[in-house]
């Protein structure tokens, strides 16, 4: 039986990794969610390098390639931190050059101000309340450099897939289902633009992002894995990329399974 991801969460994630590893699941559609996560990146930050850099979570790497190959491109200073050192240890041996350190991003281990960009791609919707999201953001915004840039994507709880799952009467036979890990409380556009503010950070751009019908897309990608291998799922989800153009329509934040910000650290706070 797996700890409480409440009260040892370390333990908990590290033996989600330890079911992960010994039955790989996903693998195309992990790839889809980086390949997506990584436009976002590219779209909204500057062309040149980015600075020191902090990601909030190694999963991504652990059981994929993650974001770690195009952070490592822009930046010879990637640190990444997760609360299960077997996430850490196994992100860090696949990529070498990203100092993984296993940390809680509730309480960071880091100076004030020493990262110019943080990268924080769905790690603050895994716990029980919102007070643990504020403290995250805070701890976000204080390792932030003074004009530093923080790109968060949260569960989008407009969306009708994330409603279900988190809604009282069906959410827990959904997430019996469908999501092999604890999901938690999230913030939608408005709210997650309020705690970034409340945090001290400005936001500067806000999108949705994950438009194909992910309950779908997971589903075939996954059974074209298993019958016939890598290539015809990845070729399925090539194809629902062409939803990702619901993100230029007015619709997004219903249709986008994660709400996008991009926020900044004033270099001289009022
Ligand atoms: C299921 S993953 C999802 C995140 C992944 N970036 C994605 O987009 O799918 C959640 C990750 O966040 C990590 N995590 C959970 N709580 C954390 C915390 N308080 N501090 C740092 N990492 C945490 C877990 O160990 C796990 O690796």
């Amino acid at each position: 039986m797996r700890a409480d991801p409440q009260a040892q969460p370390a333990q908990y994630w590290d033996a989600v990794l330890r079911d992960w590893q010994r039955r790989p699941r996903q693998l195309a559609w992990r790839r889809y969610c980086d390949r997506l996560h990584a436009r976002l990146l590219e779209r909204c930050l500057p062309a040149g390098p980015w600075g020191s850099i902090l990601k909030t979570d190694l999963f991504d790497e652990a059981v994929s390639e993650g974001l770690a190959p195009l952070l490592l491109l822009r930046s010879d200073s990637v640190t990444g931190i997760d609360i299960s050192p077997a996430v850490a240890a196994a992100a860090g041996a696949k990529h070498p050059l990203l100092q993984a350190v296993a940390a809680d991003v509730r309480q960071l281990p880091f100076p004030a101000g020493c990262f110019d960009l943080v990268v924080s791609n769905s790690t603050l919707d895994h716990f029980a309340g919102e007070h643990d999201i504020s403290l995250a953001l805070a701890e976000l915004a204080r390792v932030l450099r003074p004009g530093g840039q923080l790109v968060v994507t949260m569960d989008n709880p407009a969306n009708p897939a994330v409603w279900l799952r988190n809604s009282p009467q069906l959410g827990r036979l959904v997430r019996r289902l469908a999501v092999p890990y604890q999901v938690g409380a999230t913030l939608g556009r408005r709210r997650l633009e309020r705690a970034l503010q409340s945090s001290g950070l400005e936001v500067q751009r806000r999108t949705a992002i994950l438009h194909c019908p992910r309950v779908i897309a997971v589903a075939v990608s996954g059974c074209l894995e298993r019958l016939a291998g890598d290539r015809p799922a990845r070729g399925f989800l090539d194809c629902m990329a062409a939803f990702e153009l619901l993100q230029r329509l007015g619709t997004r934040y219903v249709t986008g399974y994660f709400v996008a910000m991009l926020a900044v650290k004033p270099a001289n706070p009022t």
